[in-house]
């Protein structure tokens, strides 16, 4: 849940640290700091952003350094509990994330054994169990340190008189790009794109060496080659590109988002994604497991396949998965996942292997930690998703169900060859939605006055109405809930009236006529309703008081279209009432805790 990163080379550390710590944010941002060492540790961090931290800190000299950026689990945002964390001595400084569940225990021990603790951080147990094992040998050190820890870390290690970095990984991901006469590590790509498109993704149970000019990891004792990568994302993709926030660049993005995602798969003229690892082990049903934004690409997922492959689909929260529920013989599970280092999602696919499941994974970031659970996994091409709340790879992650769900479909060769077509037509679509924005804007400053606000939809567009429930609520701090339509009446009719506006996804399928039913019972109980409805409906401007309209496609595609308007009624809503909209309060991109 936070960022870390490391350097080491022949550059003054400070600068490389504090920059590639601002790139980190999205994983954390209630606190930072940063250690750097020439032959004594420094170390500058404060319960505040990056930037001002940046401001206010005095020249830290120094070519070896570690930094942090923190998202709270043990004890509040303050100076004392932000990361580095050090020993009695200042001689050995640790960033660190992940959770260590054993930490009251070991702390009480160190504590009799007469060390001083200064946080109410899990995290510091680490620099003081490496100091007393520390004789010389720092690896050794930290090797025996993390035998005693249970539970998830990534760390790095920085230690006053050694010129390495000792880094480890367990459950919590962890990467070193490689430099000339320099390397870094980092918990993710962008933290290190300025410098480097060279990176080894560590596994569980590694712990590397990295001095300027060598790399050396183990596991279990033993010297392990971990294969180099080349990342093809630019630094200008993981940058604002002119756009006030993350959050539209990556809204404006969708058009490319799906043609790279459907190039991938898309060069034939049939649908034709190959689950070379799991074609024909006779899948006779399919349980899809997600959490958050991507549960609710999921849930879309559930009606796709049901059309397309007619077979049972069960959908579930990863994290409820983890408690309760079997799987019966014969089920495939696909994990969504964009970070792929969802904490509950690791877990309920460890869980699913466990018992014999195969597993198919969809995620956005290549070499994550599900990636290498899962037997097999197809890569949606988001590009990196800097703002905490997920808009392209939910789109991407619609693309490859839609894409796999055909290649494997069972309905006639006329109504495929229309949906490859509506596919096809599917980034000037979203383009229309883009350049609607106007009209969005006006129904936001609208719904930006209201604190209590209502989505409904139906069928294939329920889980539409959740996704844009759950948008608007995390950016903008509006309550929202979604709902399907004809569930309103089954209570939340209490809520209805002048300060509850309802928005209703309007499609035009089998849905239509009870939308508009439910329509006219909720502008019956005096709430203001916005309508999301195609081109020319006609009859929806006469019932609803204001109409964003979104193009004509297909009703099993009308997700990406509705969905694409409800992010930027979400965005503009967020800005009108002038939130920190990448980087909502109390979230954090990669959710790498239970
Ligand atoms: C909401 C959002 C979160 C994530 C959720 C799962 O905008 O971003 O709800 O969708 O934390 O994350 P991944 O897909 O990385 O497993």
């Amino acid at each position: 849940m936070c960022g870390i990163i490391g350097y080491i080379g022949n550059k003054e550390a400070q600068s490389i640290l504090l920059s590639s710590l601002g790139r980190l944010e999205y994983r954390g941002y209630d606190s930072c700091g940063i250690a750097v060492a020439s032959s004594s540790i420094k170390v500058y961090k404060d319960a505040v952003r990056v930037e001002p931290l940046a401001k206010a800190m005095p020249q830290l000299s120094g070519t070896i350094g570690i930094g942090h950026t923190r998202w709270a689990t043990h004890g509040k945002p303050s100076q004392a509990n932000a990361h580095p964390h050090c020993d009695c001595q200042d001689k050995i400084a640790v960033v660190h994330n992940g959770i260590i569940s054993n930490f009251h225990l070991l702390k009480q021990k160190l504590i009799s054994e007469g060390h001083n603790f200064t946080s109410e951080t899990d995290t510091e147990v680490i620099p003081h169990l490496i100091e007393k094992y520390y004789d010389g040998d720092l690896e050794k050190a930290v090797e025996t340190a993390l035998h005693q820890v249970k539970g998830s870390y990534a760390i790095i290690v920085l230690a006053a008189d050694e010129t390495k970095l000792i880094v480890a990984k367990k459950d919590s991901p962890l990467i070193i790009g490689i430099g000339d006469r320099e390397n870094f590590i980092a918990s993710d790509v962008p933290a290190i794109l300025d410098y480097t498109n060279r990176v080894i993704y560590l596994e569980d149970g590694d712990i590397g060496v990295v001095t300027s000019d060598e790399i050396r990891i183990k596991k279990e004792g033993r010297e392990v080659d971990r294969k180099e990568h080349k990342i093809l994302w630019s630094v200008e993709d993981a940058q604002k590109a002119g756009y006030e926030h993350f959050m539209l660049k990556e809204i404006h993005e969708q058009p490319k988002v799906i043609r790279d995602t459907l190039g991938e798969y898309a060069q034939a003229t049939e649908p034709n994604v190959d689950l070379e690892r799991i074609r024909d082990a006779g899948i006779e049903s399919i349980l899809i497991l997600a959490c958050g934004t991507s549960y609710h690409a999921a849930l879309i997922g559930k009606y796709i396949v049901e059309e397309l492959l007619r077979i049972p689909v069960r959908v579930e929260i990863a994290s409820e998965l983890n408690y309760y529920g079997q799987i019966p013989a014969g089920t495939l599970a696909i994990a969504i996942t964009q970070s792929g280092e969802t904490a509950d999602i690791l877990r309920a696919m460890k869980r699913l292997k466990g018992v014999g499941g195969r597993v198919l994974a969809i995620i956005n970031v290549v070499g994550s930690s599900a990636s290498r659970i899962a037997d097999q996994t197809i890569y949606t091409r988001a590009g990196p998703e800097i703002s905490v709340a997920a808009t392209k790879s939910f789109i991407a992650q619609l693309m490859v169900l839609y894409w796999l769900m055909m290649s494997y479909s069972k309905v006639d060769a006329r109504r495929l060859a229309s949906m490859l077509l509506g596919l096809r037509e599917m980034p000037g679509k979203v383009q229309q939605v883009l350049d609607n924005e106007d009209k969005i804007l006006e129904c936001a400053r609208y719904l930006s006055a209201y604190e209590n606000v209502f989505f409904i939809g139906r069928g294939i567009n329920f889980p539409v109405a959740l996704e844009g429930a759950l948008k608007l609520k995390e950016i903008s701090y509006i309550h929202a809930e979604g709902y399907a339509a004809g569930e309103l009446k089954h209570g939340p009719f209490a809520l209805l009236g002048p300060d509850a506006p309802v928005i209703a996804i309007v499609t035009q399928d089998n849905t239509y006529e009870a939308m508009l039913a439910n329509i006219k019972e909720i502008k019956a109980r005096g709430s203001p309703l916005i309508a999301l409805a195609k081109e020319e409906d006609g009859t929806i401007e006469e019932l609803a008081d204001s109409v964003i309209t979104v193009p004509k496609v297909d009703a099993i595609f009308s997700p990406v279209v509705n969905t694409i308007a409800l992010q930027l009624l979400a965005y503009y809503t967020a800005k009108e009432r002038g939130c920190p909209i990448d980087f909502p309060r109390n979230l954090a991109k990669s959710v790498t805790v239970e």
